[in-house]
């Protein structure tokens, strides 16, 4: 029986030397250690041992059992050590090879600018309100003091989408949605686009607008010109000075339109400015009281300053672009000399 006994164990020594994977070890140790392996055989033969001798046949066998096990763990452990090394080696990285660079998108001029402005403005303490493009001819001209037949509708170049509704030629239609739902003190920024029939190096059909709105007791031109020198230093440089020259605005009265000194010649006459010192970046002027009255806001108790900004004509001046449509055209190379990464 002894001889038996060993015969098992050193055959499984050899059989287990000879593996070379786990599962090949697995399959080895069902043959020796599983319901019909050899040992589990041994311990069904039991019931053939003489009833003294069961106890020591049985202590035999399970020690068998520990030792045969014991020669499987080892070989285990040591396969799974190896197959671990190997899977590491066959998944290495070569670190030495270097990286694809992800390709990733910046921002738009446009944006980039709008957001100085907006930075600009709210940090003056005002508040951002995006009204619809698509609006009524209400908003659009006749709350802002341009009837239905006045000559000033010819400034602006309107799209038409039916008689009464408009894709909206300015952010000055904030203004009305602003004061029509709000009581002074009002001070709010309304940027987004806007758009007219136009087509040129100048000139495009969809542009965008910032329009500023100060409504409260006392409010001056000098607010204006206060607010605006500081707008101009903070989108600009340090150095940029503005100019207020008349004009005309069915809304504003009176009216202005504000010129900052060239940020390329810093007023010395250049080709930028057309050699005067001087490029003009938005309208503005003091809020006609009819405006106000027809939004209900008592025009002799309170009194408002309003502008309204070209953010490509703002975007031009800052980076020298001569033609609007550079702007448009989506030209990656252009657009990747703005990713600040
Ligand atoms: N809405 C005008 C335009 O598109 C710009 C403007 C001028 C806005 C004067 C204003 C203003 O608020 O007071 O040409």
């Amino acid at each position: 029986m002894q001889e038996k006994f060993s015969l098992i164990k050193s055959g499984a020594q050899k059989e287990v030397e000879l593996v070379q994977t786990t599962r090949e070890l697995n399959d080895l140790k069902v043959k020796y250690l599983g319901k019909s392996g050899e040992i589990t055989a041994l311990l069904r033969g039991m019931k053939d041992i003489p009833a003294e001798k069961r106890s020591e046949f049985g202590k035999m066998v399970n020690d068998l059992k520990v030792e045969v096990g014991e020669i499987f763990d080892q070989k285990e452990s040591k396969l799974k050590e190896k197959e671990l090394q190997e899977k590491f080696e066959k998944e290495a990285i070569d670190i030495t090879l270097p990286g694809k660079k992800p390709k990733t998108g910046n921002l738009h001029p446009i944006n980039i600018v709008k957001n100085e402005i907006i930075n600009a403005f709210s940090g003056m303490g005002f508040e951002i309100f995006e009204g619809p493009e698509i609006e009524t001819d209400y908003y659009c001209f006749q709350a802002l003091n341009i009837p239905k037949d006045h000559p000033a509708r010819d400034m602006q170049d309107t799209f038409y989408i039916d008689e009464d509704i408009v894709l909206r030629s300015q952010t000055s239609t904030g203004q009305i949605r602003v004061m029509e739902k709000k009581q002074p003190p009002i001070k709010i920024l309304s940027p987004g686009r806007v758009y007219r029939s136009d087509d040129d190096a100048s000139h495009s059909p969809m542009f965008h607008q910032c329009e500023g709105l100060v409504v409260d007791k006392g409010i001056s031109l000098c607010d204006l010109q206060g607010l605006l020198d500081e707008f101009v230093k903070l989108v600009f440089d340090k150095q940029t000075k503005t100019r207020l020259r008349p004009s005309y605005f069915p809304f504003t009265e009176p009216s202005v339109e504000v010129d900052v000194t060239c940020s390329k010649c810093h007023g010395k006459g250049c080709s930028l400015c057309k050699g005067t010192g001087w490029i003009e970046i938005l309208g503005a002027g003091i809020v006609n009281k009819k405006v106000l009255e027809n939004c209900g806001i008592d025009s002799n108790e309170y009194s408002g300053l309003a502008f309204g900004l070209g953010i490509e004509r703002v975007t031009m001046i800052k980076y020298g672009i001569t033609d609007i449509r550079t702007l448009f055209e989506n030209n990656v190379k252009f657009l990747k000399q703005f990713d600040r990464r």
